[in-house]
C-alpha cells in the first residue's frame, strides 16, 4: 500500500520478503542461535542507512567491544568508524539498566546524541541481556515495555537483537520478548 512506509535492511533477498523492510518507525526482533549471523545484520542495516539512505544510526552493544565490532564490520567493507566521525553513527557499548534509564531521560547522553544525530535506526544487540535486570518474569516484561515504548517515542525503526537457543521460531513458548506488539516483525537468522 502507498502509504506504509518500509526502512530496507540492505540485504535485497530479505527485504523481497519483507515487502520492503521494516515497517518506518517499528520495533523488530532479530533471533538467532550464536553465530548465525545477527550482529552482523544489525550493523548492515545501520551501515546501509548511514551511508546509502542518509539515516544516521545508533548501535548499542551489551555485549562487544566497539574495537571488535569495528574489526568486523570491516571484513565486510563497512568502515563504522569513518561513518561515526562523519556523525552518521554512534556505537554505544552500555549496560541495559544504563541504557534503559538513557531512554527515559530526555537529557542523557543517548537520548541528546539520538536528537542531534537525528537517529532514524536504532539496534539493539542483544536484548538477551535484559535477563540481569530480574528474575521476577512480570517485572522483566514492564522493562521490555519500557524498552520497546522508549523507542517507539523516539520514532526510530528499532532491531532488537535476541539470542535463541531454543528449538522454536517466533513461538510463543519463547516468552517475554514476544509481545504482541513486536510478533509481526519477527525474523530467525539460522545456519
Ligand atoms: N550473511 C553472511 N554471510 C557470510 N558470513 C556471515 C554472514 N552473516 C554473518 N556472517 C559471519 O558469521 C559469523 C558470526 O556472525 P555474527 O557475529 O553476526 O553472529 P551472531 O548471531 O551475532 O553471533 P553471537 O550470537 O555470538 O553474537 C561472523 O564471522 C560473520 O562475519
Ligand atoms: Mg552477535
Amino acid at each position: 500500500m502507498a502509504d506504509i512506509k518500509r526502512t530496507p535492511l540492505g540485504v535485497p533477498g530479505l527485504d523481497d520478503m519483507l515487502e520492503g523492510g521494516l515497517l518506518t518507525g517499528s520495533v523488530a526482533l532479530i533471533q538467532g542461535a550464536p553465530g548465525t549471523g545477527k550482529t552482523t545484520l544489525g550493523t548492515q542495516f545501520l551501515y546501509q542507512g548511514a551511508s546509502k539512505a542518509d539515516e544516521a544510526g545508533l548501535l548499542v552493544t551489551f555485549e562487544q567491544f566497539p574495537h571488535t565490532l569495528y574489526r568486523d564490520a570491516l571484513t565486510h567493507g563497512w568502515n563504522l568508524r569513518e561513518l561515526e566521525q562523519e556523525g552518521k553513527l554512534r556505537v554505544v557499548f552500555t549496560s541495559p539498566q544504563v541504557f534503559l534509564s538513557s531512554l527515559q531521560s530526555p537529557i542523557s547522553p543517548i537520548s541528546s546524541a539520538m536528537r542531534d544525530m537525528a537517529v532514524k535506526r536504532v539496534v539493539i544487540d542483544s536484548v538477551s541481556q535484559f535477563r540481569v535486570l530480574s528474575h521476577n518474569p512480570v517485572e522483566l516484561r514492564s522493562y521490555h515495555n519500557h524498552l520497546i515504548n522508549g523507542l517507539r517515542r523516539e520514532g526510530v525503526t528499532s532491531l532488537l537483537v535476541s539470542e535463541d537457543s531454543g528449538r522454536t521460531l517466533c513461538g510463543v513458548t519463547r516468552g517475554a520478548w514476544h509481545s504482541s506488539s513486536i510478533r509481526s516483525s519477527c525474523c530467525a537468522t539460522s545456519r
